[in-house]
């Protein structure tokens, strides 16, 4: 047996990718999109008549082209998975709690307009004080949330204290901070601070009995997975599903709820000020936290300038 396929007895394998084939080809139960991954699927010949519909559909505005983009990417990869798909609310509304809200019903009532029920869709918001707040108020309107960027013991508390369908705890983006803060070319897997920090969290949610589901993201390698299997899901990229795919053998499951519930885990109470205060303790997390944010934006801007370039053809006269 392929070790995705043991894995899979394990965890729900998610894809992390906004190529739709690739989603076609490993039937994953739910998939992920961000702004960097829909640039990069934008920007293939192969899905130009997705682009090309948001621009027909937008009034010639750039900034609905981008958002009927993200759902038109997400309409498609729902027609490969029998779960939901990710959709990413514009990472400079991070620290805009009103207007991450406005932004996540807009994206939910193009999805709507477009025949697709808002339980099959996550909206993605970064885990900031306010994007955690605007989550808490968009679950009360039935509207499911995924919170990324979350690098921070803090972060997890928050979300799962404003009662958040799922989290994404990022694995190699810590692995990279560390890598480069020790200036070595690897960590091994059982001192993996990435793999560490999902273990804390997936065990704090279990032994506190949150409903909010743990999803390990951001992989650099497959033993970061595997030393994950058991987590509620895991969100792989098709490099790294291909690998676990090629690769026999038998998974073990590492993370298991009944031994968190044996742990002694005190349970945090954060309000605003001491959730700023403990993220800012971390200073991995609050580097990571505002690199993502400005990654993210500089790929959406990207994004907007290649539906802008597309606009200036002769057929989507702006
Ligand atoms: C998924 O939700 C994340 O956006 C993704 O896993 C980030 O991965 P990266 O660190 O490889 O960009």
């Amino acid at each position: 047996m392929s070790q995705l396929d043991s894995l899979r007895k394990h965890s729900l394998v998610v894809a992390d990718t906004g190529d739709i084939d690739a989603v076609a080809r490993w039937k994953p139960q739910d998939a992920t999109t961000n702004p960097s991954l829909l640039l990069t699927a934008a920007a293939d010949p192969r899905w130009r008549p997705l682009v090309d519909e948001s621009i027909k559909r937008s009034a010639g505005e750039t900034a609905a082209a981008m958002d009927w983009l993200f759902v038109l990417f997400g309409r498609e990869i729902l027609k490969h998975v029998a779960g939901r798909v990710s959709t990413e609310v514009d990472a400079r509304l991070s620290f805009d709690k009103e207007r991450s809200i406005e932004k996540a019903r807009r994206l939910i009532s193009i999805y709507e307009k477009s025949g697709v029920k808002r339980e099959r869709v996550l909206i993605k918001l970064a885990s900031t004080w306010e994007g955690i707040q605007a989550a808490a108020k968009l679950e009360r309107e039935g509207i499911r949330c995924n919170m990324t960027l979350l690098f921070s013991f803090a972060q997890a508390v928050a979300c799962a204290d404003a009662g958040v369908t799922l989290i994404s705890p990022f694995v190699g983006r810590i692995y990279d901070w560390h890598r480069q803060a020790r200036k070595v070319d690897d960590i091994p897997i059982d001192q993996d601070p990435g793999v560490e920090s999902v273990t804390r969290i997936f065990h704090y949610y279990k032994k506190h009995g949150y409903a909010t589901q743990v999803m390990g993201a951001s992989f650099r390698k497959t033993g970061q997975i595997l030393a994950l299997a058991g987590c509620d899901l895991l969100t792989i990229a098709p490099d790294l599903l291909q690998k676990l795919s090629s690769s026999e053998g038998e998974v073990e499951r590492k993370l298991k709820p009944e031994e968190a519930k044996r742990q002694s885990i005190p349970r945090i109470e954060l309000d605003e000020k001491s959730f700023r205060w403990m993220h800012n303790e971390d200073a991995m997390a609050t580097d990571k936290l505002a690199d993502g944010i400005r990654r993210f934006d500089a790929d959406a801007r990207r994004l907007e300038k290649l539906i802008s370039s597309f606009f200036l053809e002769e057929t989507y006269p702006k």
